[in-house]
């Protein structure tokens, strides 16, 4: 019998604990992709039911083929109270920090908290070599920005 899918720990603070995701985590992603007030700032704004579903197909297809993404970020009691972690750079070649946390917990310095702790894990994780054109190209795609010349000749890995 094939055993249920089952979070992975990635770090704990004093707070907050990281863990990959499950697809079970959708409405809890969108709950705070839809929050105009969280989305306030963010390139993507207030999301739909889709985007939101396929950022979560993409963090979790980034775990696997990255090691790392943005993670999901919950209490000690397992709630979600954000998301924390990493994506690539326009250029597909560094981590770049990104966090959002659920309003009710704003101003209690846990934005704090869990940066600390990813860039003492992203210290601890050297990045890999500089990404292959197919994934630079996936990032562009997934920022709807045009690429380089030759780049649109390359078939993205899925
Ligand atoms: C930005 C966000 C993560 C901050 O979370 P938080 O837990 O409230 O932040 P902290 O309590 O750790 O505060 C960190 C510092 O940022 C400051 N800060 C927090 N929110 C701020 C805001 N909206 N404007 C200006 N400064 C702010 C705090 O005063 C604090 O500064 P200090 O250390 O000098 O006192 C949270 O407001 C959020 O999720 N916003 C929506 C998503 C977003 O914009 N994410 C950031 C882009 S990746």
């Amino acid at each position: 019998m094939t055993q249920p899918e089952a979070r992975t720990p990635v770090l704990s603070t004093g707070r907050l604990r990281l863990t990959t995701w499950l697809p079970g985590d959708y409405a809890d992603l969108c709950a705070l992709h839809s929050d105009p007030l969280v989305m306030r700032y963010l390139r993507s704004g207030v999301e739909g039911a889709g985007e939101t579903r396929a950022r979560l197909d993409r963090f979790r297809r980034e775990q696997v083929e990255l090691g790392w993404t943005k993670w999901r970020l919950a209490d000690v009691d397992g709630r979600m109270v954000g998301r924390a972690g990493f994506n690539l750079t326009a250029d597909g070649q560094h981590r770049e920090l990104g966090y959002v946390l659920t309003p009710r917990l704003w101003g209690l310095g846990l934005a704090t908290e869990i940066a600390g702790a990813l860039v003492r894990w992203h210290r601890e994780h050297p990045e890999p070599p500089p990404a292959p054109r197919a994934a630079r190209l996936r990032v562009r795609r997934q920022r709807r920005e045009p690429a380089r010349a030759g780049e649109g000749r390359l078939r993205p890995r899925r």
